[in-house]
């Protein structure tokens, strides 16, 4: 493809493994990021997949951080920290970006929501000249909302189209019926030319067909189509034979 014919804004991330000073600590000893040369954006969507601590959060969180966002998630413009914790991760990522200027963004990660929904409430007390940030949020504290709920209306009411979305399992409070109306809103603003990247568990969410998925499997990511991946095959072997197999768990 024609670069000037990019449709995404963020087309790969790389490893610049020779400044790496050792694979011996936190994250670099992850076996992801010892294996790791670079990855291929989708335009749309692209999942990153894979068991429990294979390192999705980490990966996640360095390419929002390379991109510009705060590693606690929000939009470019938030600038809390209430933790220390964040990998170095970012700092030997090195990112290829189109030409096209992203209009919007914001990463999500789903342990620190309520401090981004707090960051909210704080730049609204303070006297500014602009309408109350939370007009854009369902004009409502998303204190005063339900975990599923204000994330709902962050993604109704706040992402604008033209942007880069990141967000790290967000389903994680989310109803089934939610899950199926989030991918009909992530469907409108790929859309409005919007770009994904997204950690998930879910297999409703993982369906959206726009999409390339990345399983990470024994420290290296593989590309699969949907029906190849483990959430879609144990969902539905475990929700076609619930009885069979809750008794063999229970034994
Ligand atoms: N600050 C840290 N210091 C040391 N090790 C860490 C740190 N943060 C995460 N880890 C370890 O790195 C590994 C990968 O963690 P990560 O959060 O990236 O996994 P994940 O794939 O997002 O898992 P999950 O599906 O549970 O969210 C885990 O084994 C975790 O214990
Ligand atoms: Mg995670």
């Amino acid at each position: 493809m024609n670069f000037l014919e990019n449709t995404h804004y963020l087309l790969s991330a790389k490893l610049l493994r020779e400044k790496v000073p050792s694979f011996e600590e936190y994250p670099f000893n992850l076996e992801v990021v010892r294996n790791f040369e670079s990855l291929e954006f989708h335009p749309k969507v692209t999942f990153i997949i894979g068991e429990n601590g294979s390192g999705k959060s980490t990966l996640l969180e360095a390419i929002a951080t390379t991109w510009g966002f705060n590693p606690e998630g929000g939009t470019k413009n938030f600038n809390f920290a209430t933790r220390s914790s964040h990998s170095n991760l970012h700092e030997y990522f090195r990112l290829a970006k189109s030409f096209r200027k992203a209009k919007d963004g914001f990463f999500l990660r789903s342990e620190s929501f309520y401090n981004v929904a707090s960051n909210i409430d704080q730049l609204d007390e303070e006297p500014a000249f602009g309408p109350p940030i939370k007009n854009s949020y369902g004009r409502k504290s998303l204190h005063q909302q339900s975990h599923g709920e204000s994330f709902f209306s962050l993604m109704t009411h706040r992402f604008d189209g033209k942007g880069l979305y990141i967000l790290d399992e967000p389903e994680a409070a989310l109803s089934p019926t939610r899950q199926m109306a989030m991918l009909s809103r992530i469907h409108q603003l790929v859309e409005q030319d919007s770009q994904f990247i997204i950690a998930t568990h879910s297999p409703i969410i993982l369906a959206y067909p726009q999409a390339r998925i990345y399983e990470i499997k024994n420290g290296i990511l593989h590309t699969r189509e949907y029906t190849q991946t483990e959430h879609y095959s144990i969902t539905k072997s475990f929700l076609n034979h619930y009885q069979e197999m809750t008794n063999q768990l229970l034994k």
